[in-house]
């Protein structure tokens, strides 16, 4: 199931995740906020503001309709966002509201020359790579590394196979069955710290924390891409 095809077709309907920054959680925030045993608001102000600034350029994968997208506008007020998603968000997110502070590329699989070289000083994503394989999250983390300015940084919530057998598979909503199924058959694949280090240093990436320990189902990641890199040990 996380094959690329089915990627690109799932989440054609727009997910969101509610409002990241208000108070009190609506319906469908409160939702997930049980099942990943943790408060977005809390995730957005000490997970990702803190490697933000006015004047920040963001990438963003899989936006879908936009949730951290908004949040992340409001906080980077004379900075922009660029997002990257199998689908088409400009119809969620409306760039055109944004005074060229947000642009939306739709993108086939892992090329990303959409996007210029060493140009962003943040790299986000949430609920993305928790759907890819590790095959995938190689590409997505080795493609990127090279739009991201020396001294960036990358956040990325993923799947945490440890941290959900602890949580509770049923809290966690996701089906106990896949522990019997392989990757290529579920929607939620096998990933832990150890793997996901492993491919974010492979890819070039120093690594700050492999979870900043804000949810507990999942982890959050946090690299960095260093002043001074040896391109040539990246693959
Ligand atoms: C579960 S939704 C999460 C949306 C949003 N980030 C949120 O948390 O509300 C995952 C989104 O990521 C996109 N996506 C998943 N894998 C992707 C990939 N490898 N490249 C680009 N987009 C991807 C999907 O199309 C979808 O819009």
């Amino acid at each position: 199931m996380p094959k690329i095809e089915w990627l690109r077709k799932e989440f054609n309907y727009g997910y969101s995740s509610g409002n990241i920054l208000s108070r009190f959680p609506n319906r469908v925030r409160r939702k997930e906020e049980y099942a990943i045993g943790g408060s977005y608001r809390r995730v957005f102000l000490n997970g990702l503001r803190p490697y933000l600034s006015s004047t920040s350029k963001v990438l963003e994968i899989g936006p879908g309709k936009g949730s951290w997208t908004r949040a992340i506008l409001k906080h980077v007020r004379n900075g922009e966002v660029s997002t990257i998603d199998f689908q088409d968000a400009t119809i969620w997110l409306k760039p055109e509201k944004y005074n060229c502070r947000l642009k939306c590329f739709v993108v086939n699989e892992y090329d990303y020359s959409c996007l210029e070289d060493n140009f962003y000083d943040i790299h986000w994503s949430f609920g993305v790579l928790c759907h890819n394989n590790q095959d995938a999250i190689n590409k997505i983390l080795l493609n990127l590394y090279k739009k991201i300015k020396p001294g960036g940084y990358a956040i990325h919530q993923y799947a945490d196979w440890e941290k959900l057998e602890k949580y509770g598979w049923g809290k966690g909503t996701i089906p106990i069955e896949f522990k019997e199924k392989p990757d290529n058959e579920i929607w939620w694949p096998r990933n832990n710290q150890k793997t996901m280090v492993k491919i974010a240093k492979k890819t070039g990436w120093k690594i700050i924390t492999p979870d900043i320990g804000i949810v507990k189902r999942d982890s959050i990641i946090v690299l960095k891409k260093e002043q001074y890199t040896n391109e040539k040990n990246i693959k």
